[in-house]
């Protein structure tokens, strides 16, 4: 059997933290499932690296990553170096180069985990956002610097293809996922040509996708405010880079915050390797104290497993982290206790043991 390979990059912050709690349930799940056979290679690229080495990361970085088969990764954002730097120099070339154009985001209620929403009813949905063009683009510049006149622009590019591609990954989900309605973010309204040309190419490829789908555009200002009254409506989301970032932390917020939600950056070809990280960032106010909840954290590391062809492991650590939850007795200091990141990690290892005894080993 080959082996996973796994490049792993903490990065800044609680990112360092949470990435130990995620790789202590790996080597966890590779003590109890002996057909799991993974390498890792942790990367040091980091805010840290920045000040000793100038940049985020060395020059044939890409050329190394591409030969994983995935990457997990955790958080970067640190005060010595600017924001637009680590984000630009690090995670932005990786999502583009690899064309992990799908952002896949689950927002879902967890066992022991109040909705800070009134209603308390179960939140299910998934966003697909855009990840490698949209909003998010580099192109743009300023003239006239320091004078009365000066001015910028930062222009959106979206693609035909592009949009196509991200549509049609929310499709093929819903379809595989006996859901019926997209949802779709837009601005039509106000941004007249890049969301017109959204909108227009997203009609197109669900219908092309299944007649028994159905498309509901909503006006960006609007849908944030149904995500907190109505989150039940929701099942496959699909959004540009800007509306999809801004929905998923929003998303994360109404089913218990940002310590629970993971994130995977897909290339559905397979033709390089994805990422999967956390939503949130290096948190710099809880740094280095030991407290952050490394949930997003293992569950992405979940969804890379699933992603690569380990479902049944996929499974085994979601189930541990509800188990968690829904005991109540290990909670961080997000969601309520005050649990260690350390004891949270220890928390779902030893659940991941029970269940596997219990089912005989697999
Ligand atoms: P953030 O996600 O780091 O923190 C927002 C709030 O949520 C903070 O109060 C933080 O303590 C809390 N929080 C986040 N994750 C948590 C966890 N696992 N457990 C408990 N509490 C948690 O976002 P913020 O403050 O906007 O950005 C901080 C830095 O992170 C910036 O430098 C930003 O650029 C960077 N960032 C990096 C991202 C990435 O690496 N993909 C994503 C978002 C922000
Ligand atoms: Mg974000």
């Amino acid at each position: 059997m080959t082996a996973i390979k796994i490049a792993v990059i903490p990065g800044d912050g609680i990112g360092k933290e949470v990435m130990q709690e995620a790789l202590k349930v790996l080597n966890c799940l590779q003590e109890q499932h002996s057909s799991l056979q993974i390498e890792t290679t942790i990367f040091p690229w980091s805010s840290d690296y920045y000040v000793q080495h100038g940049c985020m990361m060395p020059n044939d970085a890409l050329a190394t990553l591409q030969t994983y088969d995935a990457i997990l990764f955790g958080a970067i954002g640190d005060a010595r170096v600017p924001d637009d730097v680590t984000v630009w120099e690090l995670i932005m070339p990786i999502r583009k180069h690899f064309q992990q154009y799908v952002n896949f985001r689950p927002i879902k209620s967890l066992p022991g985990i109040a909705s800070p929403l009134a209603n308390g009813k179960e939140i299910d949905f998934v966003i697909f956002r855009e990840n490698a063009e949209g909003e998010y683009s580099d192109s743009g510049g300023r003239l006239y610097q320091q004078q009365p006149q000066e001015m910028t622009i930062q222009n959106t590019i979206m693609t035909r293809i592009g949009i196509e591609k991200i549509v049609h990954a929310a499709c093929d989900y819903a379809k595989q996922h006996g859901k019926t309605k997209i949802t779709s973010a837009t601005k039509s309204n106000a941004i007249i040509h890049s969301m017109k040309f959204w909108d227009e190419h997203t009609s197109k490829t669900v219908k092309q996708s299944s007649p028994a789908l159905q498309l509901e555009s909503i006006y960006i200002d609007a849908l944030v405010a149904y995500f907190v009254e109505r989150p039940q409506n929701f099942e496959v989301v699909v959004a540009s880079n800007l509306f999809g970032d801004i929905l998923s932390d929003l998303g994360s917020a109404i089913v218990g915050g940002l310590g629970l939600s993971p994130s995977a950056n897909l290339n559905p070809e397979k033709d390089f390797p994805s990422m999967f990280e956390p939503v949130h960032g290096s948190a710099p106010d809880i740094a280095g104290k030991g407290i952050a909840n490394p949930i997003a954290q293992i569950w992405s590391l979940a969804l890379l497993l699933g992603h690569q062809g380990r479902p049944d492991l996929e499974q085994l650590i979601v189930k541990a982290i509800s188990a968690v939850l829904q005991e109540g007795v290990v909670k961080t200091a997000d969601i309520g206790g005050q649990a260690t990141t350390a004891q949270m990690g220890d928390a779902i290892c030893q659940e991941i043991i029970n269940r596997t005894l219990t089912a005989g080993g697999v």
